[in-house]
């Protein structure tokens, strides 16, 4: 069962000195057997499992299951825990620790006697974080999307996670939900272990890993419930022992040609904005030069085959029966590039050539897509020296080319405090201006950019507004939101100097943000500027906020770019 090549692992186990036998012995306690530590290959099985996490909370099992074809396969599997982000209840948002969790990964990884690594993930930040710190480290390695949550059912309707959180308002508001109702669409849209079953964030991130290669085919769509979710963990097990063998690490499968095609993916499948923030950062680790125009360049006039949720119809379970992934990689061949290859060995196209779609409806043709151009679009201007972000097929057509009189809130407590007040001087053709969101602000850049719209506008039938902010927005979420703006208020970005009252004009088509001031009344509301007291004097959130760069780079910090190799000099003796 052994390799013939010399393993990483056996340079703890394999030796016949006192420093080996202290590696051994002590795995022993758990009853391992003598050929356990004879050059097999070692799996580490890295868990973002935690009751905290909802999204994650089957991922005990489904490493189990893992574990069982690691053995089969003749490597070794040790699990370990790393620190999950759930993103439901972490304050003020798990996009803080995105970057902390990365570094338990990568450190957890190269100090370990591990060959190979399986990522759990589910949960929108745990996709990210896991891979991030695995890039840093440079194994060869596979990722398994904890799988979707069943599709949300509630008085004869489908609804979708996520989505739905962001009619509650409205419903209260317009509808009258008494908290009996609200209980009621609590339990039915939450009907089995898995993440949301939108195309949010962590649905995107799922297609993310299986668009760059990182998973076997079809692994994104897969409920989590579904036995073939088991099965994928048990061929996944099998597969990262082969991976070892083969030295196939994630620097031969992440190249830039991996990264444009996510890009198009992403764009096909009308994904999440956070996936920019995501890639980036990624990209990053890799040291894969991508930018936040590439994501304009490459993924802005793409056709929208998928029809989910927030911006579609379904959800992630009619996804999975119409075919899933492997159909929209299928379909959009020819915006592919072939010469990539995934954890299998082979190319993602290849991969994909027989892959049935069993309901248009679902997964339109190239033919005839839902829209022709999707994606995001990148936006300049006074405003975002350094970019903003849109997704287009997520506004209000009326609202793509706008000018509007901004309506400021400094911080999301002053937004909180004055957005229902009945003598707010606002209407619908305003513009919403959220300062101080961004990654350093916050800190932690949440999902607030798509705030909720004033109630007394809410009751005269309006539906969407223009909205601008250095934060980011829910996968789930939709609306004409400015998202992103670099830099950030709290750095002294333009945003920092918008009053109320200023005019600000957006247009999409020519992909623009811009304050409408002269540059000598810019230049000295910035010269009278005081930055905002920091957030945190001590501790990680202090050394997050010394340390975070920009959303335009992704929003990593700044010593964690790039990675440091698998090798340790020292040992513990
Ligand atoms: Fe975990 Fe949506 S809250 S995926
Ligand atoms: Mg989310």
């Amino acid at each position: 069962m052994s390799t013939e090549r010399k393993l990483r692992s056996s340079d703890w186990f394999g030796k016949q000195d006192k420093m080996s036998f202290v590696h051994r012995s002590w795995f022993r306690n758990q009853g391992y057997p003598d050929d356990y530590f004879m050059n097999r290959p070692i799996i580490g099985i890295c868990n973002t499992w935690s009751e905290l996490t909802p999204c994650n909370g089957h991922l005990r099992e489904i490493a189990e299951v893992v574990k069982r074809g690691v053995l089969e396969a003749g490597g070794v599997p040790f699990e370990f825990p790393v620190t999950s982000l759930g993103e439901t209840v972490m304050r003020p948002t798990t996009m803080l620790f995105r970057n902390l969790t990365s570094m338990d990964v990568e450190e957890t990884i190269r100090a370990n006697p591990i060959d190979g690594v399986v990522l759990l993930t589910g949960c929108d930040k745990t996709t990210p974080s896991t891979i991030m710190g695995a890039c840093s480290v440079d194994l060869p390695t596979i990722v398994i999307p904890g799988g979707a949550m069943l599709n949300g059912h509630f008085r004869g309707e489908c609804i979708g996670s996520g989505t739905f959180n962001w009619m509650i308002k409205e419903k209260q508001g317009l509808e009258n939900y008494t908290m009996q109702d609200i209980q009621e669409v609590e339990t039915g849209v939450a009907r089995s272990q898995g993440h949301c079953m939108t195309m949010g964030t962590a649905s995107t991130m799922a297609c993310m890993s299986e668009a760059l290669g990182l998973t076997l085919p079809g692994a994104a769509a897969i409920p989590a419930v579904d036995a073939r979710k088991k099965l994928l963990a048990q061929l996944s097990g099998r597969r990262i022992v082969e991976m070892v063998k083969e030295d196939l690490k994630l620097s031969r499968i992440l190249t830039r040609n991996a990264f444009e095609n996510a890009i198009v993916i992403n764009a096909a499948i009308g994904g999440s904005t956070n996936f920019i923030i995501h890639l980036l950062a990624i990209a990053g680790r890799i040291g894969v030069p991508l930018s936040l125009d590439d994501f304009d360049t490459t993924g802005s006039r793409i056709p929208l085959l998928v029809n989910l949720k927030p911006s579609g119809k379904f959800l992630m379970e009619d996804f999975y029966y119409a075919g899933g992934l492997p159909v929209v990689i299928r379909e959009m061949q020819p915006y592919l590039k072939p010469d990539v290859i995934t954890v299998n060995g082979k190319s993602l196209c290849d991969n994909c050539t027989v892959s049935p779609c069993y309901n248009t409806e679902v997964i339109a043709t190239l033919q005839a897509p839902l829209q022709s151009e999707a994606g995001v679009a990148v936006l300049r201007g006074n405003l975002c020296q350094q970019g903003a972000v849109i997704k287009p097929a997520a506004a209000s057509a009326h609202l793509l080319k706008h000018r509007g009189r901004a309506v400021v809130f400094e911080c999301i407590e002053d937004y909180i405090a004055q957005i229902d007040d009945p003598e707010l001087d606002i209407d619908e053709h305003c513009v919403i201006v959220l300062k101080g969101v961004g990654p350093v602000g916050y800190p932690g850049m949440p999902e607030v950019g798509n705030v909720d719209l004033p109630m007394k506008l809410l009751k005269k039938g309006v539906k969407d507004m223009v909205r601008i902010s250095d934060g980011r927005m829910s996968g789930t979420a939709g609306g004409t939101v400015v998202l992103h703006i670099s830099p950030e208020s709290a750095v002294g970005g333009a945003l920092a100097f918008v009053h109320n009252g200023d005019m600000i004009e957006l247009d999409v088509a020519a992909r623009r943000l811009h304050l409408d001031i002269t540059e000598e009344e810019l230049a000295a509301r910035k010269a009278g500027w005081q930055p905002p007291l920091p957030m945190a004097i001590r501790g990680y959130v202090k050394f997050y906020i010394d340390h975070v760069q920009q959303a335009h780079l992704g929003a990593d910090l700044d010593i964690l770019r790039g990675g440091s190799g698998a090798e340790v000099v020292r040992d513990l003796h």
